[in-house]
């Protein structure tokens, strides 16, 4: 890659000189940037699974962005879009000048909740310590680390020069329980002021494995809803009453139990109707990763790997869809039957799923399942088609240069399991291709306990960013 680049135009020259000048000022900077970072780390902007009142660290963490957007000379702003939604920052190049094309990054300030279960946490949640290479703690990997890694790639790139493109930062406190605020921003049309964008630039996704940067071509969708069945008015005694009614803890595992066959495949008619196959190209390239199941098992503290046969690894963690059962709750560790029991169930969905049918014949089903008369309850839903950009993008080639340069490894093309809801958004909004980077590991115990985020990532994420927004600047 890069090989054959004929002699380049003067101000081609200029940004070629500048990107240089900025990834020697970066690994110079690398500790006050490493100490900056911890600064916000240190920050519990949880917005998900509090057990108190988080508003003030939420204010706080988004301070913080606004000062660091500031300082690198853009106009930001901490936006209040509804009175009960977390801030929403926005920061722009003061002048949008149509001579260079306008990027947009995303990210988030707030964390997941860090009882899962507190006591597994073998270093302080909010402690930010530094340990084997890593910075601890929650939000580190996900996601204050990698989205710190782009304001300091424009704060070297300021330093070195002009900027080479129109930046927008979009930095929300919401991504870990819907995104309301930033998803009414961009549905009011916030971003029609900021023209057309040549692209979405996110740091929210996984590497391949340590020392494999990768570019993420695809995220799984979303549905999410919750059930619940009711019965008797109120708890009663199962001596008393067991034998005349229906238990709904009864009829709603038996009702879950029937969303799968023996092979794991889900069961609810109509499923997998539009599900898109993975076209032979993007097949032989995952297929051409190597994955270690025996790895998988050790980390992930299991015998076995499991799944729809007919399928690799990769492809069941990537392009299939899934059901799962997240949570379940329905009386108490006594003799009662329960007056209500529920469930939070998600699936993954993957291209061209659409959500609103498949809720419609999920929903469905989960009734026919059940007893004739018995009252039952949807609720919490929301949901979010998958993203997918075509291998073929002419940014795509750009994109994996930039991640060349700033791991000095030669960049894979991936998809991911994970999702993130306004990718969706904002690709239908603005037009512009979304380029997935990611910074963290799979192995950084998002929402789980320990968190942790490579430093050696961190730096060559900020050279990845660098060299991105350059490669971005070209006609
Ligand atoms: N950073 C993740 C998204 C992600 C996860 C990308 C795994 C790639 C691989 C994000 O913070 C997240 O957890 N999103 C939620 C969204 C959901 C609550 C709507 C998710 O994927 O569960
Ligand atoms: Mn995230």
């Amino acid at each position: 890659m890069g090989k054959g680049l004929s002699c380049p135009a003067p101000h081609e020259e200029t940004k070629v000189a500048q990107l240089e000048l900025a990834l020697k000022y970066i690994d110079t900077q690398l500790r006050a940037y490493t100490d900056e970072l911890k600064e916000w780390v240190r920050i519990p902007s949880i917005s998900a699974g509090a057990q108190e009142d988080c508003s003030a660290a939420l204010t706080r963490a988004a301070d913080f962005a606004v000062a660091q957007c500031t300082q690198l000379g853009l106009r930001a702003d901490k936006v209040q879009v509804s009175p009960d939604t977390n801030p929403l920052v926005v920061a722009r190049s003061p002048s949008l000048s149509p001579e260079r094309p306008t990027v947009l990054i995303y990210g988030h300030y707030d964390v997941q909740g860090v009882d899962n279960p507190r006591s597994a946490w073998t270093c302080d949640p909010f402690g930010a310590g530094e340990k084997d290479g890593c910075l601890w703690g929650r939000g580190s990997s996900d996601n204050k680390g990698p989205c710190f890694a782009h304001l300091k790639a424009a704060q070297a790139l300021r330093a070195a020069g002009e900027l080479p493109v129109n930046l927008v930062f979009l930095i929300e406190g919401e991504e870990e329980c819907g995104s309301r605020a930033l998803s009414q921003f961009v549905a009011g049309g916030g971003l029609d002021e900021f023209g057309p964008i040549r692209c979405v630039l996110i740091s929210d996704t996984s590497m391949y494995g340590p020392d494999r940067p990768s570019l993420t071509l695809g995220l799984r969708g979303i549905l999410l809803f919750q059930i619940t069945v009711h019965g008797p008015r109120q708890d009663v005694h199962s001596g008393l009453f067991g034998g005349i009614i229906h238990n709904p803890n009864q009829l709603l595992v038996r009702a879950l139990a029937s969303l799968h066959d023996a092979d794991g495949r889900v069961r609810v008619p109509g499923f997998y109707d539009q599900v898109q196959p993975l076209s032979r190209r993007e097949k032989a390239v995952y297929d051409a990763l190597e994955v270690d199941e025996a790895a998988y098992c050790r980390n992930l503290g299991v015998k076995q790997l499991i799944g729809e046969p007919g399928y690799s690894v990769l492809e069941r963690r990537w392009a299939r869809p899934t059901l799962e059962i997240n949570h379940l709750s329905g009386g108490s560790p006594r003799t009662v039957i329960p007056a209500r029991a529920s469930a939070v169930i998600s699936c993954r969905l993957v291209p061209d799923q659409d959500p609103e049918p498949i809720e419609a014949a999920l929903q469905q089903y989960l009734r026919a399942q059940l007893p004739a008369g018995t009252e039952v309850e949807f609720g919490n839903s929301h949901s979010s088609p998958a993203y997918h950009l075509d291998p073929d993008h002419p940014l795509v080639p750009r994109a994996l240069q930039a991640i060349h340069t700033g791991f000095g490894l030669e960049p894979l093309l991936t998809r991911e399991g994970g999702s993130i809801p306004i990718v969706t958004q904002l690709h239908q909004r603005t037009g512009a291709p979304v380029l997935l980077v990611g910074l963290g590991q799979i192995t950084d115990n998002w929402h789980g306990p320990d968190e942790h985020f490579s430093l050696r990532d961190f730096h060559r994420g900020i050279r990845t960013s660098a060299a991105l927004l350059c490669a971005l600047a070209e006609q």
